[in-house]
């Protein structure tokens, strides 16, 4: 949601800060805009749209003088995408600027006080209000302050106690050209650490090109950045943190497109490499077991509850099947929205699972906020290092998929299975509900699964092109899957929905009866995820309900299976939930052919932000 980067250095900012801005617009792209100062003015150039509007009006300037800058790319909350809604807002006086990410809630409150005292505000944003309300701060404190700094900083941490609700910001003072300030709560905001040049931004990959060290901020802390240092300030107190700096281990490759057209498509293609980065370190194959080092100090619950949004849902969906069969831990599942307004019960040794791609989904990281003023132990499953919900759980085990810049989200969903694939054996082990036999078969298999997957994705690439163009007409799409393949069959629509516009539902096969089966006639098709597995028949039962309202389906399954349909669709047959390694990508490709060939934007659908960090 918004992205947020900050830079103050050795270079020219402003076309650092586009290229910066970049890497982040997949959180939001809306509008676009930077402040920055040169020739004793804040300048600031906004444009609504994507970066290349932006692009177009900077390159009118002469921005090259200039060493600190600001830049946002939002997702509209409050106000539409207009320029005049697009960040950075200016204060009245035209000496501060900020940038925003989250939602200021009692912003109306502020805003009617503000404009009583005759503060005059040019758009509907709530960002301008807290802009405002440091500017009014500022006016009072810099008369008795001993310098700009403890100015600025006095009047942020007086104005950031008046506000509730989720920001992520910065500001950059003209009275203080070198400094930039930023301050964080319940919003991801990152330091970039570099040799003569310092960042800030909401994630990692917007500064990956010129630095790999980063410092986590938390909530309450206040940054000041210059081209020579930074600091870290409690936001109430105004007393330094010490604050450790990380190193990290992702390349910077992995956060560009690699030759590809389209991040969600280089993103489904480094899926064998995906399940094989996630398994490094946790399979000891001399003794066919599986070792999560991370859980050694979390004991195998009773029960799990497992909290999630959007495609992390369906991957805990999907682990249910495994955790419930193979390990034998019931698993009751929620999506984090409901869960956090819900009267949840929670038994002695249940533990919660998060499972969350960015680590910063502000409904998942709430439930697991209630989980622990219950004491219930969290473990997250995460992707991004040091984002709120890995600092804030009692374990974490991370997916280590790498980046995923895509907003439509691919491998996150496949790194996510093959963890729980992992945790599943692990308990299952633990618990001795599995065979030796049953944990070395799964073990090989799932050893040999990218080297399958790699041979297949090319020629499930040429099936997903061809099914797209033959069905690109439809309007609507049913999803059917029955077991572990009904979570596949809900990602499926979603991924169909999001990034072509097509309205699809997912549906377990055995529920069509009970009401959607209205919907059936020869322009609604169908796509069954029909694996030869245990439901085979039963599923098999279910699509002759479909055919028999004449309702086109196209078959994924096994080959030599007896579907007897026009549009078979057929990928290897693996061992149990393996399978579900297969069908993820026939399903994503399905998807991503048909968004190119309707000629829609792939990796920026419209709407949608990558990480959904306000309620
Ligand atoms: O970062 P998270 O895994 O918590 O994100 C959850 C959802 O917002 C995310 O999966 C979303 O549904 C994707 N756009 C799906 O492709």
């Amino acid at each position: 949601m918004c992205g947020i980067i900050v830079y103050s250095g050795h270079r020219p900012a402003v076309p650092l800060t586009m290229d910066c801005l970049r890497r982040l617009e997949y959180r939001g792209y809306d509008s676009a805009g930077i402040a920055y100062i040169q020739q004793n003015k804040l300048q600031v150039i906004r444009s609504r749209g994507k970066l290349d509007q932006l692009e177009e009006k900077i390159g009118q300037h002469d921005v090259y003088h200039a060493t600190t800058a600001i830049g946002h790319t939002r997702w509209a909350t409050h106000g539409l995408p207009t320029e005049t809604n697009a960040h950075p807002h200016t204060d009245n006086n035209k000496e501060l600027a900020l940038v925003h990410n989250g939602i200021i809630e009692n912003f109306q409150e502020i805003r009617n006080s503000l404009e009583q005292r005759g503060y005059v505000f040019y758009s509907e944003t709530d960002t301008e209000t807290i802009l405002l309300l440091i500017s009014d701060k500022y006016k009072h404190i810099r008369e008795k302050a001993n310098s700009e700094d403890e100015a600025i900083a006095r009047a942020l941490s007086q104005a950031l106690q008046e506000v509730e609700g989720s920001y992520a910001l910065a500001l950059i003072n003209l009275n203080s050209p070198n400094e930039i300030w930023g301050a964080r709560h319940s919003s991801p905001l990152i330091l970039g650490a570099g040799t003569g040049e310092n960042f800030i931004a909401s994630d990692i990959p917007a500064f990956l090109p010129y630095t790999k060290d980063v410092v986590f901020l938390e909530d309450g802390e206040l940054a000041k950045i210059t081209a020579n240092g930074w600091e870290v300030y409690d936001a109430s107190s105004l007393n330094r943190i010490d604050k450790q700096i990380n190193r990290i281990d992702w390349n910077v490759q992995s956060a560009q497109k690699g030759g590809y057209k389209h991040f969600m498509l280089k993103e489904i293609m480094e899926q064998p490499q995906v399940i094989k980065d996630c398994m490094a370190g946790r399979i000891d194959s001399a003794n066919q077991r599986v070792i999560l080092p991370e859980l050694d100090h979390v004991s195998v619950p009773e029960q799990v509850h497992i909290v999630a949004c959007g495609t992390s849902y369906h991957a805990g969906l999907w682990a249910k099947y495994i955790f419930e069969s193979w390990s034998r831990v019931p698993v009751h599942i929620d999506i984090a929205s409901e869960f956090r307004y819900r009267d949840n019960i929670f038994r002695e040794n249940d533990l919660v699972l998060a499972i969350t791609q960015s680590g910063e989904t502000a409904d998942t990281l709430a439930g697991l906020r209630i989980a622990r003023e219950q004491n219930v132990p969290v473990v997250g499953l995460c992707n991004v290092m040091g984002s709120s919900v890995a600092r804030e759980s009692d374990g974490v085990i991370y997916t280590q998929a790498g980046p995923e810049i895509s907003v439509a989200s691919t491998k996150a969903m496949c790194s996510q299975m093959a963890a729980f694939l992992l945790l599943a054996l692990y308990w299952g082990e633990s618990k001795g509900t599995l065979s030796t036999e049953f944990l070395q078969n799964s073990i090989q298999d799932f050893i040999s699964l990218p080297g399958i997957l790699n041979s297949e994705l090319a020629r499930m690439q040429e099936s997903g092109q061809e099914f797209a163009a033959k069905y690109s007409r439809s309007r609507s799409f049913f999803f059917l899957g029955r077991g572990i393949n009904y979570p596949l069959a809900l990602e499926g629509a979603l991924k169909l929905k999001e990034i072509s516009y097509i309205h699809a539902e997912g549906y377990a096969a055995g529920e069509m009866k009970h009401g959607p089966i209205a919907l059936i006639d020869p322009e609604f098709p169908t796509l069954a995820i029909a694996p030869h597995d245990d439901l085979y028949t039963k599923l098999i039962s279910n699509l002759q309900e479909v055919k028999a309202r004449s309702g086109p389906v196209i078959g994924l399954t096994h080959p030599g299976s007896d579907l007897n349909l026009e549009d078979k669709w057929e990928i290897p047959k693996m061992w149990s939930a393996l399978n579900s390694f297969l069908i993820l990508p026939a399903l994503q490709l399905f998807a991503y052919e048909m968004a190119v060939y309707l000629g829609k934007d792939v990796d920026q659908p419209r709407n949608l932000a990558k990480s959904v960090t306000v309620e």
